[in-house]
């Protein structure tokens, strides 16, 4: 894959503006512990959100060192900016062009930061899109579709997940795809216009970071079987959501999202990210389904906020469970579906 990046080793950088878009996802199956340059110790596979978005407009200017300014709703923040450095810094060796770069970054999210909404999914991968198009530019390259591989492995090695946010739909990274990038992957007609609401339970900053979360997979207990029961639910994952199985599909997000969080409560230095109103929204939704039958599954990321799936012809059902039986339990809620992609500004 580094090859890919051979025809930009030696291009010089010139003054260039680019501005993208790009899509937060929720995984379906979960990525929770890698290895070296953010390798994953498993496959995973998302979907491509459209309203939970960060847009990143880069201005790159020629300098005589690496030097990297990030502005999060006009402010500057110093905190974003040395994370940023850092990772660019660390692309040097692939990308020699960027040390002599000074990066004017000006961003903004549609949602909450840190409240377990992967804001650093749709973060990275839209830094890594503006990255990868000045890469273009400098070289003088026509895009190719290879553009948006080239942007999921940047972003990767900002953030695992956002190498999932390069493509709209579903999205696979490890099997079926790479571990390097992710791929998208065809789905059943009937899962794309599927919709996710999204109850935020707390947008408190969450008390323990995914990279912190990761590193205690390295000697976790079950480590070895999660990652094996997480390849196993890729499979199933991919064939339910390939042949239109709703219940299957809805099965394994529930079993993903309660692992994920059975990882952290097992850990070595074990945590807990879940509320009680997340788990009181939990059960008001396994009954409200017993009863009703409507196929509305739950979801969780790295955070208290439950994701509800369900597909579009149920939306007028399970949005009035929603504000009769759940609205009070979160401080607010996004409603979300199925997004396309990112998208150049
Ligand atoms: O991309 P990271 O390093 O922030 O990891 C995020 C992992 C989860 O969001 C918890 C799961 C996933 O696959 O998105």
């Amino acid at each position: 894959m580094t090859s890919f990046f051979d025809k930009f080793v030696k291009i010089n950088a010139q003054e260039f503006t680019s501005k993208w878009m790009a899509p937060s996802n929720i995984a379906f199956v979960k990525y929770w512990g890698k290895r070296e340059n953010q390798i994953p110790a498993n496959s995973s596979l998302s979907m491509t959100l459209s309203e939970c978005r960060t847009i990143t407009q880069t201005h790159f200017i020629p300098s005589d060192h690496l030097k990297v300014e990030l502005f999060l709703d006009g402010k500057e923040n110093p905190a974003f900016s040395k994370k940023i450095f850092n990772y660019v810094e660390k692309l040097i060796p692939l990308l020699p062009v960027l040390s002599k770069v000074h990066l004017k970054i000006e961003t903004s999210n549609t949602f909450p930061h840190g409240t377990g909404i992967a804001s650093s999914a749709s973060g990275m991968a839209a830094i890594a899109l503006t990255m990868t198009d000045f890469l273009y530019h400098c070289s003088g390259l026509s895009k190719t579709l290879d553009f948006y591989k080239e942007a999921s492995f940047l972003a990767r090695l900002g953030s695992g997940s956002a190498c999932r946010s390069l493509f709209g739909g579903f999205t696979t990274w490890g099997e079926y795809s790479s571990n390097e990038f992710a791929t998208p992957l065809e789905v059943h007609e009937s899962f794309k216009n599927l919709n996710d609401s999204i109850l935020v339970v707390s947008s408190e900053e969450k008390k323990v970071s995914s990279t912190s979360g990761h590193g205690l997979m390295n000697d976790h207990f079950y480590a070895e079987r999660r990652f094996t029961q997480a390849n196993f639910n890729l499979n199933r994952c991919v064939s339910a959501l390939q042949s239109g199985d709703m219940d299957l599909l809805g099965s394994i997000l529930e079993s993903e999202a309660l692992s994920l969080h059975a990882m952290m409560l097992t850990s070595p230095s074990p945590y807990i990210l879940l509320l009680p109103n997340t788990l009181k929204a939990i059960e008001i939704l396994l009954q409200f389904r017993r009863d009703t039958k409507i196929p509305v599954y739950f979801t969780l990321d790295a955070g208290p906020n439950l994701h509800l799936i369900y597909p579009e012809s149920d939306k007028k059902n399970v949005l009035t469970f929603i504000n009769s039986e759940l609205s009070h339990l979160s401080e607010m809620i996004i409603h979300d579906r199925l997004g396309d992609g990112p998208v150049l500004c």
